[in-house]
């Protein structure tokens, strides 16, 4: 919430430069229509309902496949990560797009495109052409939160979606599991985050799966030493060693938090305080000698309000990286395309709108 009050004040300060930029240059002439503000209430009048139709389809999928509110709090994530929220990470592989979603960090790993695409159509049917596919994923991550007893908070609106993908960009700001504590540091900082931010941010790995190939090197050689990582509790050790057995393919699952795997709750941080952190890019922020990031992680092991409240004020920082507000970008029509290469995709939408009418 601080944040947000510093942002407001940077905001309004360059609201007046900009303000008297249209009066001195072009008095009279251009609509006032560049703001970097997000706002809370941006679709009320516009969408009064988005909020309780993202709700329904995201509470439906839940029902069958609790996982996916994890999933969903992820897409967010790498879609702030890689320019900004902008719904860059929605965009499928066309002529002109490298696709974000072949990065490494997401290839074979993110999932929910498919939820994205159903909550889509359903707010397009209920107001065309008005809400983004950006604004989509950060209202997801804040409903699949609270669905799963997570933190709440008041999403700020009015992102509009880009007309690019990174996928090389995707590879470089996406941390990966075995960054050590200062390699999280730099990715988080490169964002605007800090430290506070990644302990917090991190939090979210309290639901969720993990593919075993990601952390399988802990289990059995660790950095090449022929032996599991220190930092790894040894009876988890021998349970993970269960869930992903050496030399296997590494597509095996294992929950991040192996006692309520579905529930957003604090539980990650007194998992790491007994070595029970699941990644290595976990258990770095509790294990690393002399780390700051030591007394955060006590703090929200100790006290689930500091954890909540640091959470949501996170969250809203990263749902502000690079926003396009204004008449920058467009609002999809569909979130796998801009809207210019939708005109060649006419046929694949036709066909598919259809199978979801028919679900
Ligand atoms: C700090 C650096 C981070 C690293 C290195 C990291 C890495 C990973 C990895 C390797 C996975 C497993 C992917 C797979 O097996 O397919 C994962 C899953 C997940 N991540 Fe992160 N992550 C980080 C930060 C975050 C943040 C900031 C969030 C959200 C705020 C987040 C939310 C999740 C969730 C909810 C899952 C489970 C997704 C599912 O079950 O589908 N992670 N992460
Ligand atoms: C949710 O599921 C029920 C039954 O499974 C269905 O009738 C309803 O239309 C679904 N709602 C949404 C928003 O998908
Ligand atoms: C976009 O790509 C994803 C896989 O990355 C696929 O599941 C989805 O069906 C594609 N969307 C369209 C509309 O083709
Ligand atoms: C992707 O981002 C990198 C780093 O900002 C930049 O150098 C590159 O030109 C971008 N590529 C595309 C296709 O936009
Ligand atoms: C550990 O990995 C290194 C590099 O891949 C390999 O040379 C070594 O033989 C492995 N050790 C064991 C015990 O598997
Ligand atoms: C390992 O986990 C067990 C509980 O499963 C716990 O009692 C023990 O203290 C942990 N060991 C370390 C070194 O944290």
């Amino acid at each position: 919430m601080a944040n947000h009050t510093q942002n407001n004040k940077m905001n309004s300060f360059g609201l007046t430069l900009t303000a008297l930029c249209c009066v001195v240059l072009v008095l009279g002439g251009l609509p006032f229509s560049s703001d970097a503000q997000l706002d809370a209430s941006f679709y009320r009048n516009t969408c009064p309902d988005v909020h309780s139709i993202v709700r329904e389809v995201i509470r439906n999928v839940s029902k069958t496949d609790p996982r996916m509110l994890a999933s969903l709090v992820r897409l967010h994530f790498h879609d702030c990560f890689v320019q900004g929220c902008d719904a860059s990470v929605l965009l499928n592989k066309t002529d002109t797009v490298v696709t974000e979603q072949e990065a490494f960090p997401n290839i074979n790993s993110l999932r929910g495109l498919d939820v994205i695409n159903r909550i889509k159509t359903a707010v397009e049917n209920a107001c065309p052409n008005t809400v983004s596919c950006a604004d989509i994923l950060a209202l997801s991550a804040q409903i699949s939160s609270i669905l799963a007893q997570g933190p709440n908070w008041k999403v700020p609106l009015g992102r509009r979606d880009g007309l690019t993908a990174n996928q090389s960009l995707a590879n470089t700001n996406l941390p990966a599991p075995f960054n050590t504590l200062d390699e999280l540091k730099a990715a988080f900082a490169k964002q605007g985050l800090t430290p506070t931010d990644l302990v917090a941010l991190s939090g979210a790995h309290t639901f969720g799966r993990s593919h075993c190939s990601l952390f399988v090197d802990r289990l059995y050689n660790f950095s090449n030493t022929g032996k599991p990582d220190p930092s790894l509790n040894t009876t988890y050790l021998q349970e993970l060693r269960k869930t992903c057995p050496k030399g296997g393919s590494g597509t095996n699952l294992a929950n991040f938090d192996p006692t309520t795997p579905d529930r957003f709750d604090k539980n990650y941080y007194s998992n790491l305080q007994v070595k029970k952190g699941l990644l290595q890019s976990d258990q770095e922020l509790f294990s690393t000698s002399g780390a700051d990031t030591i007394t955060i992680v006590n703090k929200f092991s100790a006290d689930k309000n500091a954890f909540f409240d640091s959470f949501e004020t996170a969250m809203i920082k990263m749902g502000n990286i690079g926003v396009l507000t204004g008449n920058k970008g467009e609002i999809r029509k569909h979130c796998n395309f801009v809207n210019k290469d939708r005109i060649r995709m006419a046929s694949r939408d036709s066909s598919e709108s259809a199978m979801v009418s028919s679900i």
